[in-house]
């Protein structure tokens, strides 16, 4: 079995020409099922191009949502509409929502979306203002109030996907497979944060990685040491690639309006 991993898409800035384009390249590559760790395209469009996606590539799609997705949009609302897509069309897997996916007898899927929670580096003296506090209504109505209100409402969103991906975490290692994959949009350790090729800088690391989910993935892998855990994740757009143990951390590169395959993940 084999799946096409793709991250941070964003196929809302390419016309309906270069999307079909696109699919057609994940067609050719034969894969089992598509694999996607966030940021397809915003609020407004993300529906409608899953549904295009899916139909052109007739394979499951597995995936969960960047920070992107919710762009022009509000954050209950298109969790709802994940929820009923996943619902109404077969090939579609939002998976907060389907829940955890036996690829096969041994390898087991899990995804949370996460947020970046401000906890690395060092949000205090940062001056980075991320487009999502001006372009996701939650965030922007917390930014008005301040920084620390800001901060407050991140680490909310970040810390109840850290608690989801956890309760995850315990089903999937309760059944003892060989491998667990994980879909996450965030990079959960300063080390898979980078920016030309070098670790993020302290202004931008709160933005850029989910230290909540780090801690978690820690003590997860150290506890069950004979299972082998992959990680695959996106939104710094910087390709990066770490390994603690059993723990493996893949981040995607990628390049607004040129969306690719990362690779596939032969199982
Ligand atoms: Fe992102």
């Amino acid at each position: 079995m084999q799946y096409a991993w793709l991250t941070d898409i964003h196929l809302n800035f390419i016309d309906g020409v270069a999307r079909q384009k696109f699919y057609r390249e994940i067609v050719n590559t034969k894969c089992d099922g598509v694999l996607i760790s966030g940021d397809i395209a915003e609020a407004p469009s993300v529906v409608d191009i899953l549904n295009e996606m899916a139909g052109c590539i007739d394979k499951p799609i597995y995936f969960v949502l960047g920070n992107h997705d919710y762009y022009r949009g509000q954050i209950q609302e298109v969790h709802d509409a994940m929820t009923e897509l996943t619902k109404n069309n077969d090939k579609l897997f939002w998976l907060p929502a389907s829940g955890m996916q036996k690829l096969d007898s041994n390898t087991f899927l899990i995804g949370q979306g996460g947020w970046a929670d401000g906890r690395l580096g060092d949000y205090r003296n940062s001056r980075v203002v991320l487009n999502d506090s001006r372009m996701i209504a939650d965030l922007f109505q917390e930014k008005i109030l301040g920084k620390y209100q800001l901060l407050e409402k991140m680490q909310q969103l970040a810390d109840a996907d850290a608690v989801k991906l956890q309760n995850d975490l315990k089903e999937a290692v309760s059944q003892n497979p060989n491998k667990i994959i994980i879909l996450t949009h965030v990079p959960p350790f300063r080390e898979a944060c980078l920016h030309e090729g070098a670790i993020s800088g302290d202004d931008w690391l709160p933005f850029f990685s989910s230290k909540v989910i780090g801690d978690i993935l820690t003590t997860v892998t150290q506890q069950n040491p004979k299972i082998e855990f992959l990680v695959l994740c996106g939104h710094t757009h910087s390709a990066a690639n770490i390994c603690y143990g059993n723990l493996a951390i893949e981040v995607g590169k990628a390049e607004y309006c040129r969306p690719e395959i990362q690779k596939k993940i032969v199982i």
